[in-house]
């Protein structure tokens, strides 16, 4: 296992360069759309709720996988062309978004109603209680929702390969396709998976700490 590691390791490296680059594109992106489909569906009003409802519904309701082929076989025939990275980026920023935006719903109604009241009593607008009171604490609770995302993300971003974009389980496809050597090949990149999973955690298990609220 060790000779297939030194014999490819440019490969791996470039792959999983790649898988590492993607996941943390895609997640903290997915942070972002995730944070306006929560507080749309929370502090919108009937209509834009409505629209994350059916938004978030359609995206939890249907595979990753054919997601990915939605974005990258199926735009085309609207002229849009994506490269692989491209279209794998787009839709796991989308798919993330989703389960992010509920994750953080939980943890936003998990804060009092009452504080973003004590907030505009004392003169803020509700955007700013939202803003400066509810949001950093919805934040910091999240971060363990988070961090399990990330993990599902990392192993998700596999299913790049099948459109071809050039992420660690696609270099591990074609340096098990040159050699035959199978069993090892794959027992690498999966070590590289978990070695790069228990790393990451560790790092997110630390940001919990630090900014864990007493
Ligand atoms: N079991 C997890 C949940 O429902 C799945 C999360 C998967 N994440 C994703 N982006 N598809 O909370």
């Amino acid at each position: 296992m060790l000779d297939i590691f030194m014999e490819y390791y440019p490969l791996f490296l470039s792959g999983l360069g790649v898988t590492v680059f993607v996941t943390l594109i895609s997640c903290s992106l997915g942070t972002v759309l995730g944070t306006f489909l929560a507080l749309g569906k929370i502090y919108g009003n009937k209509f834009v709720s409505a629209v994350v409802r059916i938004i978030i519904s359609i995206i939890r309701g249907t595979p990753l996988l054919v997601q990915l082929f939605i974005i990258y076989y199926g735009l085309p025939s609207w002229g849009i062309n994506l490269d692989p990275i491209t279209a794998a980026i787009i839709s796991f920023i989308i798919n993330s978004g989703v389960y992010q935006a509920e994750y953080l719903r939980g943890s936003i109604q998990s804060i009092s109603g009452s504080q973003l009241k004590a907030a505009q009593s004392i003169g803020m607008t509700k955007w700013q209680g939202i803003r400066h009171i509810i949001l950093p604490q919805a934040f910091r609770r999240v971060i363990p929702s988070w961090t399990n995302e990330f993990i599902y993300m990392i192993k998700y971003s596999s299913l790049a390969y099948v459109i071809g974009a050039r992420e660690l389980m696609t270099e591990g496809k074609l340096i098990a396709s040159r050699n035959y050597q199978f069993f090892d090949v794959y027992l690498v990149v999966a070590l590289i998976y978990l070695i790069v999973i228990i790393f990451f955690v560790a790092i997110f298990n630390r940001i919990e700490k630090k900014v864990a609220i007493p």
